[in-house]
């Protein structure tokens, strides 16, 4: 009986596991929709909602199920629909929106190549560019612009969550200068910059990205007249001298091109210039499940890689850096502290 039990839900979880691109969809789907803005404050039936999002009845209802079971929305006993936090940070509006970041997740363009992980795998490469005939960067700049644009608000919305605390935590002591390294659209940059009114600052990202920047770093912006937009291509050269340098979440990319990027700093950079790197660790986050998909993602797309706390620490010390502190930032990210030797 029981190993007849134990076979069944050996069996329904392989299934659930198998079928969890049915998840995936169902969140795109709920924000592709609509949804998470066509349900307010007061409960919604799902006719209601079919309407207000012109979707087909039954088929709405059907997906409100498959929600709900994650706990995206919930149903009330009277069979009407409320908004739950998860369903809520998918809305646009929402002060700590992910929905940008969950369009990221689930561009539909990634789906297929999900199919090639065991390639990946086998390689250790990428497939990005045996699908689309040319790196990921490249194309995405060149051929995608709407899902350039999704990938820079993701990240903007990802970096909102952990701005705060990273501003307060950088050692700006005594500094004039800071450079933000793949800063993408420059919400930590911006965010210094209004805290430290003496300080100037550098934006450094693909020319895309930068010209996508943060109003207040853009011509015109609050704080344009202390910024300087870079735009550029930081694996062939880093050409700003700063008091302190910030790399978060651009070491994603193997070992050899991290310290690559980190040497490239260190050439402009003077002795005893503080190099921030901010990353999530894969062996010490918010959980296995969630870094190693990240983990996985990276290694399809780009050949990257989320390092371990040891790996990436590795990689500091070979750039030449001096390590000197290593703190969390929040549940998922780590600051690693370290200077430029003299
Ligand atoms: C994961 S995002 C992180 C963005 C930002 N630091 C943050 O945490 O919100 C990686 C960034 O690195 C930039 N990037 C990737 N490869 C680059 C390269 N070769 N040169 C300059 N920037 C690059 C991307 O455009 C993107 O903005």
């Amino acid at each position: 009986m029981s190993s007849a039990m134990s076979t069944e839900s050996l069996v329904s979880g392989l299934m659930e596991h198998a079928l969890s691109a049915a998840c995936a969809a169902s969140v795109r789907a709920a924000v592709t929709l609509g949804l998470p803005e066509a349900l307010g404050d007061a409960p919604a039936t799902a006719d209601e909602l079919a309407t207000a999002v012109g979707a087909d009845q039954a088929a709405l209802r059907r997906l409100l199920r498959s929600l709900t079971s994650y706990g995206v929305f919930a149903e009330e006993r009277t069979g009407a629909f409320v908004h739950t936090g998860k369903s809520r940070a998918l809305r646009e509006d929402s002060p700590n929106s992910i929905k940008y970041l969950v369009l990221w997740c689930t561009e539909p363009w990634l789906w297929s190549l999900w199919g090639n992980l065991d390639e990946s795998v086998r390689t250790g490469s990428e497939v990005f560019t045996r699908a689309h005939g040319r790196p990921f960067y490249e194309h995405l700049h060149t051929e995608w612009p709407r899902s350039a644009q999704i990938f820079d608000r993701a990240m903007t919305q990802q970096t909102r969550l952990s701005a705060n605390a990273i501003a307060d935590m950088l050692p700006m002591a005594g500094a004039g200068t800071v450079a933000d390294v793949g800063g993408g659209q420059g919400l930590v940059l911006g965010t210094l910059l209004e805290r430290h009114p003496d300080v100037r600052g550098c934006l450094l990202d693909l020319p895309g990205v930068v010209a996508d920047a943060d109003p207040r770093l853009r011509p015109g912006g609050a704080l344009a007249d202390r910024v300087r937009l870079v735009p550029g291509d930081v694996l062939d050269e880093i050409s700003v001298e700063a008091d302190v340098y910030l790399f978060k979440n651009i070491l994603g990319v193997d070992a050899d091109a991290s310290v690559r990027i980190l040497r490239n700093a260190m050439k402009a950079a003077r002795p005893g210039a503080r190099m921030i790197i901010v990353e999530n660790f894969v062996d010490d986050g918010p959980g296995e499940k969630l870094a190693s998909a990240l983990d996985l993602r990276m290694l399809l797309v780009i050949g990257g890689q989320k390092h371990t706390r040891a790996g990436l620490l590795g990689i500091a010390e070979r750039a030449g850096l001096t390590v000197r502190n290593v703190r969390p930032v929040d549940s998922s990210l780590h600051m690693i502290e370290t200077t430029v030797p003299g």
